[in-house]
């Protein structure tokens, strides 16, 4: 007679994964597999040759399938025929956790779609966070250019970004002046309102109910009297802020117009995270955050889908440790849908109520992040190097 106890014992969990290759790179997969082997499961790429279904099972997805979705969106069949592979096997199988679900990615694909979801949360309603007024430009029209900033309060200084949120075209960016400027805005984009906020910009990575605060330079401020006259500055945004961009002539403040970038309130950033958590349904995005020198205003200026993680120690573990979690409660029968946030009522866990400060900060004598803080991993890695 077959023993009874071991058909009980439980099969090892296959945790899936997608990455571009660039991104494969970065994550390092080969430690991701030796975290996931540490939990007792196994690592399984995905691959898209193949279906899902020749593939399973599939515990847990994590990805970042975002340029491929931008490809299927654009009209790749073999790209469109991958999402949708993945999108019905996700809904026969609501038990899979998947980090992050496709519908809420999608909402990130495309910038303007992005402002208005944050521009309609509690936080910019009640005005513990803000976003740089926006408008949606469609034509080249000067005249409807204008018409579009003066219907949703832009004004000049804008920096113009691409309204495709990934990929490398969306990094060509520029911020355009005055009138005689409007001949360089290259639709379909945004026109966001250029805020002066000191030349810091503050990473928000999320790891699930944790987050991690990066500060990096930014955009250098401009004097309302040199706005006038100024010719457009085109500039890609990978070498004003990530991780290896070091300062250049576009992020150093002159020297008679330094100006100390305000600190980052961080009751704000906790808000953030909760009501994101509800709005988003989002476990790995980062949140891109200036404070406006004038007001002291935070202001959001970029949400992003499984960002580079740069400088924060140890995410995978953290992530890992997130998917297990959540793998847990299916053997109560607790299905991975309501988990994935497909529910209303997804549970928020407190955030650690520890703070790490990296001791290689290096710039501010006192790093601007609110000593008020209660909530958060927060590591202030300080690239700016002034
Ligand atoms: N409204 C704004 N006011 C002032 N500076 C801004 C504004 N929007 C963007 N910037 C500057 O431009 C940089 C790039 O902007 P943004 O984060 O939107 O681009 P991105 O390409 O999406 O960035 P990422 O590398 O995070 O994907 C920011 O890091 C900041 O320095
Ligand atoms: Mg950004």
């Amino acid at each position: 007679m077959r023993s009874r106890v071991s058909n009980m014992v439980p099969r090892r969990k296959f945790i899936g994964c997608w990455f571009s290759a660039k991104k494969k790179k970065k994550v390092n997969l080969e430690k991701l597999r030796a975290i996931v082997e540490s939990h007792g499961a196994i690592l399984k790429e995905i691959d898209f040759s193949k279906t899902m279904k020749a593939q399973e099972p599939f515990d847990a997805i994590i990805h970042k399938m975002t340029d491929r979705m931008i490809e299927a969106m654009s009209g790749n069949k073999r790209a469109e025929k991958n999402i949708k592979d993945v999108e019905n096997y996700l809904e026969n199988h609501p038990n899979t956790v998947v980090v992050d679900p496709l519908p809420s990615i999608r909402k990130l694909l495309d910038r303007h779609e992005t402002y208005k979801l944050i521009k309609g949360t509690k936080l910019c309603l009640n005005g513990t966070l803000h976003i740089p007024t926006f408008a949606y430009i469609t034509s080249r029209n000067e005249a409807d250019i204008l018409e579009q900033m003066r219907a949703n309060s832009v004004e000049f200084p804008f920096v113009c970004k691409k309204s495709v949120a990934h990929g490398s075209a969306s990094h060509k960016m520029s911020i355009i002046f005055n009138k005689e400027g409007l001949k360089d805005v290259d639709p379909p984009c945004v026109a966001q309102t250029f805020i002066n906020h000191g030349a810091l910009l503050y990473k928000i990575y999320v790891i699930a109910d944790k987050y991690h605060v990066v500060q990096r330079p930014s955009l250098r401020d401009f004097s309302k009297d040199s706005l006038k006259d100024h010719k457009t500055i085109f500039f890609n945004s990978h070498d004003i802020s990530s991780g290896d961009s070091s300062r250049s002539k576009l992020t150093t403040p002159d020297e008679e117009d330094v100006q100390i970038a305000p600190p980052l309130e961080t009751s704000a950033i906790d808000a953030m995270t909760k009501e994101l958590h509800n709005e988003l349904h989002m476990t790995m995005y980062g949140v891109d955050i200036i404070a406006s020198i004038e007001t002291g205003k935070q202001y959001i200026i970029d949400v992003n889908v499984f960002p580079g993680y740069d400088g924060v120690p140890d995410f995978l573990d953290t992530l890992m440790n997130h998917v297990m979690k959540k793998l847990e409660p299916q053997t109560n029968g607790i299905s991975a849908r309501k988990q994935n946030g497909s529910a209303k009522t997804a549970l928020i866990k407190p955030l650690m109520k520890t703070r790490s400060n990296n001791n290689d900060t290096n710039c501010h004598e006192e790093p601007p992040l609110k000593k008020s803080s209660r909530n958060g991993v927060i590591s202030a890695k300080n690239k700016q190097a002034r």
